[in-house]
């Protein structure tokens, strides 16, 4: 719909004279408050600069230079300096629904973007713990890979595992030093635990650093092969515990990078930038000044050569860029991290790197807990597994609590996907700048604004048309409209608008409100309109079909997945 305005508008306003791009006027499209005003509105006020007009008067000059009412539409009239369209509604219902009921589960998609587009996102760091910070980033990327997907690009979902450096030597030395005689084991939160043993230690005796530094230099040289063969074992460990934490939460990746394989080629990218004179030594490290810009020192290699984060990071686009053939590249890493990005991406400008434009950040802020009601086993950080452990024993007792004789097993299964979708849909809800304060009652809190109650809402409406039981006629009659049904279909046929603006901002936040949303008219909708045996049966089941339809692509673009009961 907003783009048949939009190319109306554009047209007319043309013909007033004044050129406009799409975007100009597509994001002043608004939705009036009630429906004597349209389904849709455009306010000229932006336009007095450029008519040297009252705002009324470009109104009306604009209007006239609609000739013709366009399919869909009944009537476009003018009120003070608004333009407002009516949809023509019961056109638009069969229009909709029909469309909807055709399209499934690619209703919403397009396909006009046709970039390869890298997602780089969760990134853990081996021999430590994964913790909630990673689930917001994990279940953002999927995400926004879902969506971009959706709009018709290719996307490679990237990983990139710090596996070396300062915290895997202090694993290894804790790990030969004082719990040699434990197994390893593929866990993620043992595997936490001995690095946060030797957090506590070392900081009672910093004497024991030097020993660490030792392990530290020995590891990057490859020169002991107990010590290798250990950080292989445990490195493989904990990739592996990683990988069960994806399958949980629904995710997966077609390229890992390590930073163990970065290290060589950013000593090449530093001694490169030292020779082109865009780095420098100071007191023996390389460096980059960025103090003219705000940024501050970037330092690449340490005074002993080891190379930092900063020297990968620069190699690393390289290899996106030169090895994938890729025409974005998307980065999704906490907001602590935005002065090293704003510093790389600062650096490849210096360095003329062609492809600087595609590189794109999406930063987010952290989770916190409300204080003392999570335990964790690891001092500050939330582990995934206590976290996910927490949840799921409270959407049982939630579950138990509507269903006594529920199986053991399906309690397990549907509370583990309703603690899953909950956790995401709370994570996505908010803007990715928000801090979050994860509560585990309102995330799944089945009347609020949750996950749960958008499963809920879905396998709600399941339920009405398996009651029926009727087969759907192609042909259904919408009667005389009601409010509830026009609210209805009005907000399905936002979708694609809605997807459009997540697409282009990046930011899952609209679709999962717009989820939201969508739950919460269909709920009144059903409260007020009976469906099954009612006059209208025909009808008002394609349209709960087709909701379920919608809502079931809005979720999946969140990367959660509907159930049938709850
Ligand atoms: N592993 C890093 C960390 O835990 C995050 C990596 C982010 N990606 C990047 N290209 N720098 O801090």
């Amino acid at each position: 719909m907003k783009q048949i305005i939009t190319s109306l508008l554009k047209e007319a306003i043309k013909k007033n004279g004044v050129s406009l791009r799409n975007e100009e006027i597509e994001k002043f499209i608004e939705i009036p408050p009630s429906p004597e005003l349209g389904d849709y509105s455009f306010p000229c006020f932006f336009l007095i600069e450029k008519f040297k007009q009252e705002p009324s008067r470009i109104a009306l000059d604009i209007r006239r230079k609609i000739t013709k009412v366009p399919e869909g539409f009944q009537d476009i009239q003018t009120s003070g300096a608004y333009i407002n369209f009516f949809v023509n509604r019961k056109d638009l219902s069969k229009q909709i629904i029909q469309e909807i009921l055709s399209k499934k589960e690619k209703y919403g998609s397009f396909s006009q973007e046709k970039n390869k587009v890298m997602i780089e996102f969760s990134q853990p760091n081996t021999h430590k713990a994964f913790h909630v910070g990673h689930i917001r980033g994990t279940t953002i990327g999927e995400s926004l890979a879902r969506i971009f997907e959706f709009c018709g690009n290719e996307v490679i979902r990237a990983n990139y595992q710090g596996d070396s450096g300062m915290h895997v030597a202090k694993w290894i030395w804790c790990y030969k030093k004082y719990h040699k005689k434990q197994k390893l084991k593929e866990d993620e939160s043992w595997i936490a635990s001995i690095y946060v043993d030797a957090i506590k230690r070392l900081s009672k005796n910093e004497k024991l650093q030097e020993q660490v530094d030792l392990i530290n230099k020995m590891l990057a040289e490859r020169s002991d092969k107990e010590l290798d063969s250990l950080w292989k074992k445990s490195r493989k460990l904990s990739l592996d515990s990683f990988e069960k934490i994806y399958r949980e939460l629904n995710t997966h990746f077609d390229v890992y990078f390590f930073e163990s394989e970065m290290e060589k080629r950013g000593l090449d990218m530093a001694e490169k930038l030292l020779k082109d004179e865009i780095a420098k030594i100071s007191e023996g490290a390389v460096i980059i000044d960025l103090k003219k810009y705000n940024l501050g020192v970037w330092v690449l290699l340490r005074k002993d050569q080891t190379v930092l984060y900063s020297a990968k990071d620069l190699a690393l686009v390289k290899e996106k860029f030169e090895k994938f053939k890729i025409n974005r590249n998307v980065y999704v890493i906490g907001s602590a991290q935005s002065m090293h990005m704003a510093q790389l991406f600062k650096t490849l400008e210096l360095m003329n790197f062609p492809k600087v434009k595609e590189c794109k950040y999406v930063p987010f802020s952290e989770v916190r807990l409300p204080t003392g009601k999570m335990s964790s086993r690891t001092g500050e950080n939330i582990l995934y597994s206590d976290f996910i452990k927490e949840i799921t024993d409270y959407s049982k007792k939630e579950i138990k609590k509507r269903f006594p004789s529920i199986s053991k097993k399906e309690l397990e299964s549907r509370s583990l996907k309703i603690s899953i979708a909950s956790i995401k849909y709370s994570m996505l809800k908010q803007n990715p700048n928000k801090v979050i304060i994860f509560k585990k009652e309102d995330a799944l809190n089945f009347e609020g604004d949750s996950g749960a109650y958008i499963l809920y809402t879905y396998a709600r409406a399941g339920s009405i048309l398996e009651k029926a039981n009727k087969k759907l006629k192609e042909k259904f009659d919408t009667g005389k409209l009601e409010e509830k049904e026009i609210e209805l279909i009005k907000k399905l046929s936002q979708f694609k608008d809605v997807v459009s603006n997540a697409y282009k901002t990046m930011n899952p936040n609209v679709l999962a409100n717009y989820s939201y949303q969508l739950c919460q008219i269909f709920n009144e909708f059903y409260h007020s309109c009976p469906v099954i045996d009612s006059e209208k049966e025909q009808f008002r089941l394609s349209l709960v079909t087709a909701l379920r339809q919608v809502l079931k692509n809005s979720v999946y673009l969140l990367g959660i997945s509907t159930v049938e009961e709850m």
